[in-house]
């Protein structure tokens, strides 16, 4: 069961990002690459592909985003859905359509299966207690419950899930449950809602997930952990609608004001995006989500795992019609410099800004993260490596071999390809005597091997392989030494070159899911057709069975081009910094002083005033002279603010003026009095006034 199951149609999906926040590069590593990586090469060898993907946009992530930043949902969606869909776009990730939750489609679709699965009696109503914020009025969704975890005691758990353990929660369990509209405890209150009993589901699913029934596929061991530690501990009813207004309306009477939950319309969403997708192309969506030709595939994240093996899978069940999917390829995450990637701590790498800071660098971005792609377990991303595997695989060796190969194809042949003639003589990779013919094959076989990587979804072994291609034909001009050749036997040179023309043509194919840009640059460089991605590979793979050269005899090549570049150090230090630098400071604050009484603090005669000149006070980098006026009289007051303001910029300014303070000579000059100021941790000076024009004179207390 470890081979793909080879259809005519495939449709992956990839997890529709929570359009709360702009992509990172821990998004990209769980779902993105690896689901482009496969689209890509489906569509190389031919097959009929809808990748889809599109913007989660409902559920309490967006709500809490859009009351912390005092603005509307709708207004984050739309800017985060722009964000990420322009991201994506720009690095290359090839969805066939990236939609959005929000749109009218998807409200009726949602709507519709809801129904469908009502009307057969799928659900179950139940009114129960859950916890309700009396400040606010409003039953609290899991995400804005805070408390203690039952299991890590961690806290800071959500009503969902902890973070810190990884727990699935319910509200209930938490203990000292707080709610983050109001900080208050809630209450709880009696509320009707809809269950979808994955309880009844569980022989099926045990079949399925477990045994393997009706599977064709194997399924990664983290995935097939995870759901069977779910169905151990016995499936239970989960509610599928809320009590919040921001959603899609649940479509029953006597429902008002309730919503669809977050994770019951998301992954109709993939439905949704799909007859979207089928309508702009004329094609019919049936074809992808309800024929036995058809292969669905769903790539995620791990915290993604249980809604994609156990719960759509029950919905699409219950719906009927429906293929299941072939496989649920989740990857666990990625960390950065040594830390879990955070949205809320700012400790990401984020996709936009990458590309802003780094606009031609998209496929040094992809390869570093496919080579630490965390497929089995857990991994990370640094800058340190990010240099390393840029500087080693892509220019060291992968732009190295093509840059050679082109140098000298236009140096000895003038850029014509030479003739291919299969058992001419040369060395291997190894320097042992081999034909042309033969390596033909060797490549032939290393392609199959990568082809058959990438279908059972070992992308850090496909990318491997790939290098291993390169590094193959760098081993072979190596061995071959057409510079030392040519001189004496320009003949024995022609079979050396071919061959390495063979192998980099090939490569302008079979790079193109890992580095499209260079698969891109290298169709030019070699004159060759652009790839539309259509069957590409599946050609080679044909050509090379009959014995036959990729590359035509005589065909006149490009000159050379740098494909990549070193990583200049300063690039890495400088993203480090940033990182850095978007931390939250740990501020020294002052200690507070010893507790005066309300006597004492009378003692001190504050009033307003208005500077009414200003001048520098001679020999001192730090005093001012400003005479202030207090309405019953002005005063000459001496103030250590000349590093932050100039004279001009502060006349008319209003303060707070101690007037009481006995006075004293500063540099020549007799203070009368203090102008009150706020200093930060800097020693940065600030002036206190009132925030209104006040009259001069009046007490401040
Ligand atoms: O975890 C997430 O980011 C979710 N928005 C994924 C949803 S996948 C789906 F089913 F749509
Ligand atoms: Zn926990």
């Amino acid at each position: 069961m470890n081979k793909m199951s080879d259809k005519k149609r495939y449709l992956i999906t990839a997890a529709l990002p929570y359009a709360n926040g702009p992509l990172h590069i821990g998004h990209l590593a769980g779902a993105y690459l690896s689901a482009d990586i496969f689209a890509r090469h489906l569509r190389l060898l031919g097959k009929e592909v809808a990748f889809i993907c599109g913007s989660d946009e409902h559920g309490a992530a967006i709500t809490m985003r859009a009351k912390k930043e005092g603005t509307t949902p709708q207004a984050i969606i739309d800017t985060n859905h722009g964000i990420i869909k322009d991201s994506f776009e720009k690095l290359g990730v090839s969805f066939d359509i990236y939609d959005r939750t929000s749109s009218k489609l998807h409200h009726k679709t949602a709507s519709d299966f809801f129904t469908t699965l009502h009307e057969k009696g799928a659900f179950e109503e139940e009114t129960s207690e859950q916890y309700y914020d009396e400040e606010n009025n409003q039953f609290l969704a899991d995400r804005y419950i805070v408390g203690t975890c039952p299991k890590c005691d961690h806290e800071e758990a959500y009503g969902d899930q902890c973070e810190n353990c990884g727990s699935t929660l319910s509200p209930l369990e938490l203990k000292n449950p707080t709610s983050k509209l109001s900080g208050n405890t809630p209450i709880l209150k009696t509320t009707k809602h809809w269950y979808l009993p994955l309880n009844k589901e569980e022989g099926w699913l045990k079949d399925w997930i477990v045994d393997g029934k009706g599977r064709s596929e194997a399924w990664k061991k983290n995935v097939l952990g995870q759901a069977k530690s779910w169905l151990d501990s016995g499936l239970q009813p989960r509610a599928i609608t809320r009590d919040i207004d921001w959603g899609i309306p649940v479509p029953l009477e006597g429902a008002e004001g309730k919503v669809l939950y977050v994770w019951f319309d998301a992954p109709i969403g993939y439905i949704s995006a799909t007859k979207k997708w089928a309508e702009e192309n004329n094609k019919n969506w049936e074809d992808y989500w309800k024929s036995d030709d058809s292969s669905l595939i769903h790539f995620l994240g791990k915290d993604n795992i249980v809604f994609h093996s156990i719960i759509f899978p029950s919905m699409l069940k219950l719906h009927g019609d429906y293929i299941l999917p072939t496989n649920v390829p989740a990857n666990e995450f990625m960390n950065l410099e040594g830390q879990k990637l955070s949205t809320s701590r700012n400790w990401a790498v984020w996709v936009h800004e990458y590309l802003e800071d780094l606009p031609n660098y998209q496929d040094e971005l992809r390869h570093t993260i496919i080579k630490y792609m965390p497929e089995t377990k857990d991994s990370e991303f640094t800058w340190a490596s990010y240099k390393e595997v840029v500087d080693a695989d892509l220019v060291g060796n992968f732009a190295n071999f093509i840059n050679r190969v082109v140098v000298l194809t236009n140096k000895y042949f003038d850029g014509k390809v030479p003739d291919f003639v299969a058992n001419a003589q040369v060395k291997d990779s190894k320097g042992e005597n081999s034909t042309a013919g033969a390596e033909l094959k060797v490549l032939e076989v290393k392609l199959k091997t990568l082809s058959e990587y990438i279908s059972t979804y070992n992308f850090r072994s496909a990318q491997q392989t790939l290098l291993e291609i390169s590094t193959i034909g760098n081993q072979f001009l190596q061995t071959n030494e057409p510079w030392k050749v040519f001189k004496k036997d320009k003949e024995a040179v022609k079979p050396v070159m071919n061959i390495a023309l063979q192998i980099i043509s090939a490569l302008s194919v079979v790079c193109r899911p890992f580095i499209p840009f260079a698969s891109d640059k290298m169709r030019t460089l070699l004159n060759l057709k652009a790839i539309e991605d259509n069957g590409e590979w599946k050609d080679l793979l044909d050509i090379l069975a009959e014995g036959k050269p990729i590359i035509e005899n005589e065909h006149q090549i490009g000159k050379p081009i740098h494909l990549f570049k070193r990583i200049p150090e300063e690039v890495i230090n400088s993203q480090i910094e940033k990182l850095k630098n978007n931390q939250p400071k740990t501020i020294n604050y002052e200690p507070v002083k010893k507790a005066i009484d309300f006597e004492d603090f009378m003692k001190i005669d504050l009033r307003v005033g208005t500077i009414i000149e200003a001048v520098k006070v001679k020999k001192s980098k730090k005093l001012l002279e400003l005479k202030v006026a207090l309405g019953f009289e002005e005063r000459t007051i001496v103030s250590g603010i000349a590093e932050f303001y100039k004279p001009e910029d502060i006349i008319g300014q209003q303060v707070v003026v101690v007037v009481n303070l006995a006075p004293k000579k500063l540099r020549g000059v007799m203070s009368q009095g203090m102008v009150l100021m706020a200093e930060n941790e800097e020693g940065k000076l600030d002036f206190v006034h009132p925030s209104h024009d006040f009259g001069n004179g009046f007490i401040v207390k």
